[in-house]
């Protein structure tokens, strides 16, 4: 069997290792890419005078009719297709199997080096974007469950103990926060692809007339590498995907722990649908948050492909070196593992119900003690004063196991004499979430504004607006 470079060998390559190198199995992922590339090369070699305009032509219908067969499964898997070493190689022959020696003339002045540069930078332009999707369609399922959820407090935690109360919305909505960013930082990565790597050949450059700002508009490149030593040898984009697409994990894998504990009876603020759960072979009460724990489960996979590639770059002299092939492993499994995360975590939120009751019942009590201090500042007494003062008094109700609740004005006034009546209605949780004042708090008003904003957002970001 013949290979891209067998007029340097003698003899024939040790079948072992062909097989060990070799990347079709899972680089023809990048088969509309690679067909892409290619005919726009075709014209970019047309123009430079080195392809007659037939033979272009005859190229780019070839490769038309190339992109019409991958419906047929057996395409991939034809017996002449199981020794082609990777998808430049196998859109080669496949080309020159239909128009001859036209084909056998698109490599010149081109390197697999740039090709697969290149066609990993189409890959993503066309991918990122339904990661964003899939993104905004999370959002829109967490904000829908915020607007379900209303006025509906739940404590917040520090330390995973109670901190102070929320609004159930106001929990949705930061890990919406969490979210925007990573779409934000995809939208970076596709920033930072947007640079046309042909023209670069091997390492050195193209020797033909090449008109790249040409090929750039043809396949929808801002811009134009800078060095085509760097370009050929540098997978800095996938790094950067990788790094967006394990936050994006770390912030699923947060979000899911969160939904394994609120879901659970020790807190049993939130119920998951039954379609979303998963019942245990023996024990007949359980109810079991399967998809939760397996996305949490799942991000270790990615932050794994994120440090194994800079583990791989970094020995890499400047230049390509075949190490870098290793890269599209990397990009698809973590690109595959964020996708189905995403849209699992979206499904079981879809089908999250609320235990007002609950919530509310656990928002209420010692969780208000800042509160209680706030009060005694509004009275004139330090704050590191009032620390002190409801300190104390939270020591004695725990020793009691009571809480500010069913306190008689002559108690409250035995801690302090800035105590008054008005004391009781203060100390409640609806009343403490009313008095935030700044915009990102937990204030139903600002929760409400923010809520909205994000919403318009959703809608802005193509948001699928699916309940
Ligand atoms: N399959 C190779 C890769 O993914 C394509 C580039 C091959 N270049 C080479 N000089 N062997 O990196």
């Amino acid at each position: 069997m013949a290979h891209l470079w067998s007029g340097r060998f003698e003899g024939d390559p040790d079948k072992a290792l062909i097989e060990f190198g070799a990347s079709f199995s899972f680089d023809r992922r990048l088969f509309d890419d690679d067909v892409r590339g290619s005919a726009a090369w075709s014209e970019g070699l047309e123009r430079a005078g080195v392809l007659t305009d037939a033979d272009g032509s005859a190229i780019r219908a070839a490769l038309d009719q190339l992109l019409s067969r991958t419906a047929d499964p057996s395409f991939f898997n034809s017996p002449a297709a199981s020794s082609d070493e990777d998808v430049h190689s196998f859109v080669e022959r496949e080309l020159v199997a239909i128009v001859g020696d036209a084909g056998r003339r698109l490599h010149t002045g081109r390197s697999r080096n740039e090709q697969v540069a290149l066609d990993l930078r189409l890959y993503m332009k066309r991918r990122l974007p339904l990661l964003q999707q899939a993104i905004v369609n999370l959002t829109l399922a967490l904000l829908d469950r915020a607007g379900v959820a209303g006025n509906t407090l739940m404590p917040s935690y520090t330390h995973l103990r109670r901190a102070q109360p929320i609004l159930v919305s106001h929990f949705f909505l930061a890990h919406v926060a969490a979210l925007r960013r990573d779409h934000k930082r995809l939208a970076a990565v596709l920033d930072e692809v947007d640079e046309l790597p042909l023209g670069s050949g091997a390492i050195a450059g193209a020797s033909y007339p090449i008109d790249v700002q040409f090929l750039a508009a043809r396949l929808g490149f801002s811009r134009i590498v800078s060095n085509s030593v760097d370009a050929t040898g540098e997978r800095d984009f996938v790094a950067s995907f990788l790094h967006a697409a394990a936050l994006c994990m770390v912030h699923l894998s947060r979000m899911c722990e969160d939904l394994i504990l609120f879901t659970s009876e020790e807190f049993a603020f939130l119920d998951l649908a039954d379609e979303t759960a998963t019942g245990s072979s023996l024990m007949p009460q359980k109810k079991n948050p399967d998809p939760l724990e397996l996305v949490r489960g799942k991000s270790g996979r990615v932050i794994g492909r994120l440090t194994g590639w800079l583990a791989t770059m970094k020995s890499l002299p400047i230049g390509y070196s075949k190490d870098l092939q290793e890269d599209k492993e990397a990009l698809f499994e973590a690109e595959d593992t964020l996708r189905g995360s995403l849209d699992a975590v979206a499904a079981v939120v879809r089908g999250l119900t609320f235990r007002g009751s609950v919530s509310e019942r656990a928002a209420s009590g010692l969780l208000l003690a800042t509160d209680v201090a706030d009060y005694l500042v509004v009275k004139g007494l330090p704050f590191r004063d009032a620390h002190e003062v409801v300190g104390a008094l939270v020591r004695k109700l725990v020793a009691a196991e009571r809480s500010f609740e069913g306190m008689t004005v002559e108690e409250w006034r035995s801690h302090s004499p800035l105590f008054d009546e008005d004391v009781v209605d203060w100390v409640t949780p609806s009343a403490s979430v009313a008095r935030k004042r700044t915009p990102q708090s937990t204030h139903p008003d600002a929760v409400a504004a923010a809520l909205a904003e994000a919403r318009a957002w959703a809608r802005a970001s193509g948001g699928d607006e699916r309940p």
